[in-house]
């Protein structure tokens, strides 16, 4: 058997189980999804978002890129936070990095990887803004741990600064934003930053208008 044909395999089984255990279950999915959540996570293959929350299908809208990133020019992370918030009307927003992050870990380094490079850059200012913590701490794994957690805490005051949010938590009072961090050596979930609906932001980033 070839390697990719034991996920088709795998994948009539996991149909047909899902089937046997709820023989609505399909249908139902197929006819409307309302997830409450959207999750923004990093694409590393270890952290996916139903398997460490115990969530099905249809209950999390998921955009993913390396290290989580919320960067105010990405069409895609715009077009996925604007359909989440207004159409489905989510009301969580979670950003969830992991410990050990390895896009994390390469923006620290003065590796030149390309591409990519354009991609970290958003993590290096990230620590730039934060320098004097981080240099701070000795470790090298404890310095990526804190970098992480900062990221996800800036990915979040990012979502706060776009209109998308700021019109939302004006007509909606929704959603509530969250900032984890998802540790792979425990599989548990580090809560380490949330913006209720409505909480001010630096005045800079308010729009009028909305
Ligand atoms: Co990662």
């Amino acid at each position: 058997m070839k390697q990719y044909e034991r996920l088709l395999l795998e994948n009539k089984a996991w149909a047909a189980e899902a089937v046997e255990e709820d023989k609505d279950f399909f249908n139902r999915l197929a006819k409307i999804q309302k997830p409450d959540f959207l999750w923004i996570g990093c694409s590393d293959s270890r952290v996916p978002a139903n398997e460490i929350t115990n969530t099905q299908p249809g209950e999390i809208f998921v955009h993913r890129n390396i290290a989580n990133m919320v960067v105010h020019t990405d069409l895609n992370l715009l077009s996925v936070l604007e359909y989440a918030v207004v159409h489905l009307k989510v009301k969580h927003v979670i950003v969830c990095g992991h410990y050990g992050c390895g896009g994390v870990k390469a923006a620290m380094t003065n590796h030149n990887f390309g591409i990519i490079n354009k991609w970290l850059r958003n993590i290096k200012d990230v620590y730039r803004i934060h320098r004097d913590e981080i240099d701070a701490i000795g470790d090298d794994e404890k310095k990526t741990d804190r970098l992480v957690e900062l990221n996800v805490i800036e990915g979040v005051m990012n979502l706060a600064k776009t209109s998308i949010i700021q019109k939302a938590w004006k007509y909606n009072q929704a959603p509530h934003l969250h900032g984890w961090v998802y540790g792979l050596k425990d599989g548990l979930i580090n809560p380490v930053f949330e913006m209720p609906a409505n909480t001010r932001i630096d005045d800079i980033y308010e729009y009028d208008d909305l």
